[in-house]
């Protein structure tokens, strides 16, 4: 069968170059057009990557007409309704499903790991007490590379692979320490007889004076929460990861990377802003007023937990997860919370409004996330290293992949100049 091709004749020159077509397991095909600019001298435009292909991946497959979110071919609702997130991670990283005793493997190997460096633990005394947990995340994570750098030998697979290891197994730790400093309480260390979930909570919210017992209920939702974050394909934070990674650089700083792509509110930060936006519509009375607002072209407000890049159709983690919000919710008696009911309120008017309707804005994962882990009794500044951890598998399979992949360059976009022509130097009298 002949090869597929998109052939481009330049009109202002005649020329006519057939460019071959890539096809994938799933979804659109794909022009190849490495050789655009040695054929015709032209670069292409495409800001916010809308039609780019970055790179070639195996890993996560979404498509967003369908609202279908595949991890390694498996369907997200099925991860989230049997699977834990140690075992989507495992399949994040090596491709297959574990059997019992990958998985105990993998498990034990992540339990090994947990713990960080006692003099890791000083970089928190630098920050100040109201420090954004989100700040504190991205420069200690980023500082595991002081700690890990002369060891790590980024084109070697195994070396790769322990540092997959080490950032899973120390993200929790991490993540947990930088919420006792923020609300002033002592470190808590791992506790290796618990649950990779159940001894983050640990962390989080057990205090040396008292006993504490992890609520299974907030386990189980937290490792599915987690479980709906793990990956999602190329999208601006894993694409950080990803180029800074074809640098070469060390991974703990390519992760850091991606912690600071996903601090801003129209990726991960947008649990902490539906929080906020609901504390600021404040009663189910005032949401036609705030509806008007987000589609008042005038007005900078967005109704923050609806619409996606990629979606256009219901995120199916969002699907997943307004399920588990009325069942944790139900679960810890808290059924009638006012905030629950101004989001559905919400969603629910959003839905019908013909703005939201024509522009295919349905509520995304961040819509309910952020109801849980208040539920869960987690401060709203804190919600984004929750995504942070969830990402985390998916940020370190995506880069040990492409750093495996030897059709992967250093990633170094084009542009179009748009600034003054050339001209010489005036010196500073002449200005
Ligand atoms: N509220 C009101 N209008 C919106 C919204 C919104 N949340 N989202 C998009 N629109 C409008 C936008 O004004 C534009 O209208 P028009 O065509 O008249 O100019 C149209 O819908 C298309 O929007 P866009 O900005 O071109 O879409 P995008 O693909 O560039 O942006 C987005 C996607 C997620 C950044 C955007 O929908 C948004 O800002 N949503 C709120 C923030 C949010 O919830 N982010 C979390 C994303 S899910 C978590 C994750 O995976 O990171």
């Amino acid at each position: 069968m002949s090869q597929k091709t998109l052939t481009v004749t330049d009109n202002a020159s005649g020329k006519t170059v057939d460019f071959p077509i890539r096809s994938g397991t799933h979804g659109p095909d794909v022009v190849d057009i490495k050789s655009l600019y040695s054929q015709f001298g032209y670069f292409t435009y495409d800001p916010g990557f809308t039609s780019t292909a970055s790179c070639r991946s195996d890993i996560t497959f979404i498509d967003g007409d369908e609202g279908i979110l595949l991890y390694r071919g498996y369907p997200i609702d099925q991860l989230a309704e049997k699977s834990s997130f140690l075992e989507v991670s495992y399949l994040l990283l090596y491709g297959e499903l574990p059997t019992a005793d990958q998985l105990s493997e993998f498990t034990s190997s992540i339990t090994r790991h947990n713990m960080v460096n006692e003099s890791l633990k000083n970089f928190f005394n630098g920050f100040h007490y109201d420090a954004h947990p989100m700040a504190m995340l991205t420069a200690v994570v980023g500082s595991l590379s002081a700690f890990y750098h002369e060891s790590i030998d980024v084109n070697d697979p195994a070396s790769r692979e322990i540092c997959a290891h080490r950032i899973i197994a120390k993200m929790p730790t991490i993540s947990a320490a930088a919420f006792k400093h923020m609300i002033g309480e002592p470190f808590i260390y791992p506790q290796n007889t618990l649950s990779y979930t159940g001894n983050f909570l640990n962390m989080l919210f057990s205090r040396p004076n008292e006993d504490y017992e992890v609520n299974p209920i907030a386990e189980k939702a937290l490792d599915q929460l987690l479980i709906l974050h793990a990956d999602h394909e190329q999208n601006a934070s894993t694409s950080t990861v990803r180029l800074a990674g074809s640098t070469g650089t060390n991974p703990f700083a390519a992760i850091a990377s991606g912690c600071a792509a996903l601090w801003g509110p129209a990726h991960g930060g947008a649990n902490e802003a539906v929080l906020n936006m609901l504390e600021e519509i404040g009663d189910v009375s005032n949401v036609p007023k705030f509806i008007d607002k987000a589609k008042d072209k005038e007005d900078p407000f967005r109704l923050m937990g609806f619409g996606h890049r990629v979606y256009k159709n219901y995120d199916p983690r969002a699907t997943i997860i307004r399920k588990t919000c009325h069942e944790v919710l139900n679960e810890l008696g808290m059924s009638n919370d006012p905030q629950l009911e101004l989001a559905m309120r919400l969603e629910e008017i959003a839905l019908q409004d013909e703005y939201f309707v024509e522009r295919k804005l349905y509520p995304n994962v961040d819509f309910y996330s952020g109801i849980i882990y208040r539920a869960l009794g987690i401060p709203t500044e804190f919600f984004t290293v929750l995504f942070a951890l969830g990402r985390t598998p998916g940020w370190i399979a995506q880069w040990m992949e492409m750093s495996a992949d030897p059709e992967q360059r250093i990633g170094r976009p084009r542009q179009i100049y748009t600034g003054a022509a050339t001209r010489d130097y005036v010196s500073i009298d002449k200005r």
